[in-house]
């Protein structure tokens, strides 16, 4: 295998001159679009040339060309529209021959935009030519349908490249790799670009092609919709590097592009081929899409499609997530299935469930229980180690983190979306949070199940005792000073506590002792795999 291993530092130079500086002075005059993240990507690609020949959002006709017969109206292949989708009332406040500011979420100005045209897309023909209706659901298919119902044609003009903070050493533009490629003159480069980590047989079918085609080999990673806070994201580039290790001379190169993926199917595969060739490849190992299927546009495509190898197993044919399931069952895995440093990854950012973080959210009235129960299975916990536990009790988080809220219901549910907050950065470090608020809206609890359930577990508890047992406690007297009318809006009396219809568990505390209740939660966590039993 040639060493097409890239030694000298790469770094993307795009420094604003003086000129540029001043013009984005006279860019503030202008209306801006906030660009969503995939646009972001999009104009990544377009202005670094990995999307070459398009240096530009689609006018009308080459997207209409493109979405019925794949080539841009002066003829060459283009597989996939890249348009410029914006909301109708930000299209409709906008005129012809004005120049529009491209911003990032957070205002900064990427490109310029002279609006020569603007149309209305028949998303449903395009959803059906483009991505496949049984993709419709997938989120990346659907930034596409939710973003913006009006397209942009115009001139875009470069202010400024993306920024990132992470793999700086992989991000090499097209033209840096094409530059280097072009060093090694004449040199064959073969592009693998993996979906998950590279197990030993692709690896070790990527080096004997190398070997075979006396080729360099560029394993290229589509990273245009990873989040940084996405452990998984790191492992796998983590795993490209140990399996890149394993290469004869240590002469293979990794490569990041920012480029949003997005269910396209064999179109998709097209334009990654096509970006592969932007970036000095010559070869192309064909994945997902089979081989035979790619060939067919080898001409236009001007790279050599190579056939993936058959999978020995059926392991090769499993996401990074089912791979770690399996892992964590115990189910057999052959030695030389993969490298021991790739699966040690995947083990660890998928954790099995008994390693995940996960939150216990009790529910109930003032004076249920719900304190009691929360301190109870905090100490159980405790006693059996091995994990950070956090404890955001309703009067503690009114005192610490929502002391200027009333008990209003706006003011209920801010509360809870921010003891929400806090569990869900919990979990989603592997922590264990016990929250007891009263939580007496449901459509709240709701959101905060979904913000939790994504990061890890989410267990609700309804502390059911009932009002008149709870008002037959009274410990903090509030009860009395509500039925006197001196303290209005109190749960149970006269603000409502709408009771949960699918908790993972009811606890009654009035016929049960702290300990048998708190037996209940440990059984139900063990139950769902949460704790060890
Ligand atoms: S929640 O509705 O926002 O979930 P939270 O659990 O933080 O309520 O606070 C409940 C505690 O605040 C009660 O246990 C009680 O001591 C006190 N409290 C003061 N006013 C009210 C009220 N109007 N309704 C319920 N609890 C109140």
């Amino acid at each position: 295998m040639r060493n097409c291993k890239i030694t000298d530092e790469l770094v993307v130079d795009f420094q604003a001159d003086t000129g540029i500086n001043a013009f984005k002075v006279q860019t503030q005059a202008m209306k801006s679009w906030a660009m969503t993240a995939r646009q972001i990507c999009d104009l990544e690609m377009l202005l670094t040339g990995a999307f070459a020949p398009l240096a530009n959002f689609m006018g009308e006709a080459d997207y209409h060309s493109v979405v019925e017969n794949m080539h841009l109206t002066n003829g060459q292949f283009w597989p996939v529209p890249i348009a410029l989708d914006v909301s109708k009332t930000f299209a409709d406040s906008l005129n012809l021959g004005e120049t529009i500011a491209l911003r990032d979420e957070e205002g900064v100005l990427l490109a310029t935009f002279l609006l020569e045209e603007r149309w209305l897309p028949d998303k449903t023909q395009e959803a059906h030519l483009v991505y496949g209706t049984e993709n419709m659901d997938h989120p990346d298919v659907g930034d596409l349908f939710r973003s913006g119902d009006v397209y942009l044609g115009g001139q875009l003009q470069a202010m400024g490249l993306p920024t990132h903070h992470d793999y700086l050493q992989y991000r090499q533009t097209p033209a840096q790799l094409r530059r280097h490629f072009r060093i090694n003159a004449g040199v064959p480069v073969i592009a693998l670009q993996p979906q998950q980590a590279i197990h030993r047989a692709q690896w070790e079918a990527a080096c004997q092609y190398a070997q075979k085609h006396n080729a360099g080999l560029l394993v290229q990673c589509m990273v245009g919709r990873a989040q940084p806070e996405d452990k998984s994201y790191f492992a796998r580039i983590r795993c490209h590097e140990h399996s890149l290790q394993q290469s004869p001379e240590q002469a293979a190169q990794l490569n990041l592009l920012n480029h949003a993926t997005r269910k396209a199917g064999t179109r998709e595969t097209l334009l990654n081929a096509l970006i592969s060739r932007n970036c000095g490849c010559t070869h192309f190992i064909a994945s997902p899409e089979p081989a035979d299927v790619l060939q067919k546009y080898q001409e236009k495509l001007g790279v050599c499609i190579l056939p993936a190898p058959a999978p020995q197993t059926y392991l090769l044919a499993l996401s990074d997530a089912e791979l770690s399931r399996h892992l964590h069952a115990d189910l057999p895995v052959p030695d030389d299935f993969s490298f021991p440093e790739v699966l040690a990854e995947i083990r660890s950012a998928y954790p099995s469930r008994n390693q995940q973080g996960f939150a216990v959210f009790f529910t109930g009235l003032s004076g249920s229980g719900k304190s009691t129960m929360a301190n109870a299975l905090l100490v159980k916990l405790m006693e059996m180690g091995g994990r950070t536990i956090t404890l955001l009790d309703g009067d503690v988080v009114r005192k610490h983190l929502s002391s200027e809220l009333n008990f209003s219901k706006e003011h209920r549910d801010i509360n809870i979306r921010r003891i929400g907050f806090v569990a869900s950065e919990i979990v989603k470090n592997g922590g264990i949070a016990i929250c007891a608020p009263i939580a007496p809206y449901s459509s709240v609890r709701r959101e905060v199940r979904e913000m939790i359930s994504s990061k890890g577990g989410f267990i609700e508890v309804h502390v059911s005792t009932p009002l008149a047992e709870c008002e037959k406690r009274d410990r903090k007297g509030l009860y009395a000073k509500a039925r006197a009318g001196l303290l209005k809006g109190f749960t149970g009396i006269d603000d409502p506590y709408e009771i949960p219809e699918n908790p993972e568990l009811r606890l009654d505390t009035s016929n049960q002792s702290p300990a048998e209740c708190t037996g209940q939660v440990l059984r139900t966590l063990v139950q769902l795999g949460y704790i060890e039993p």
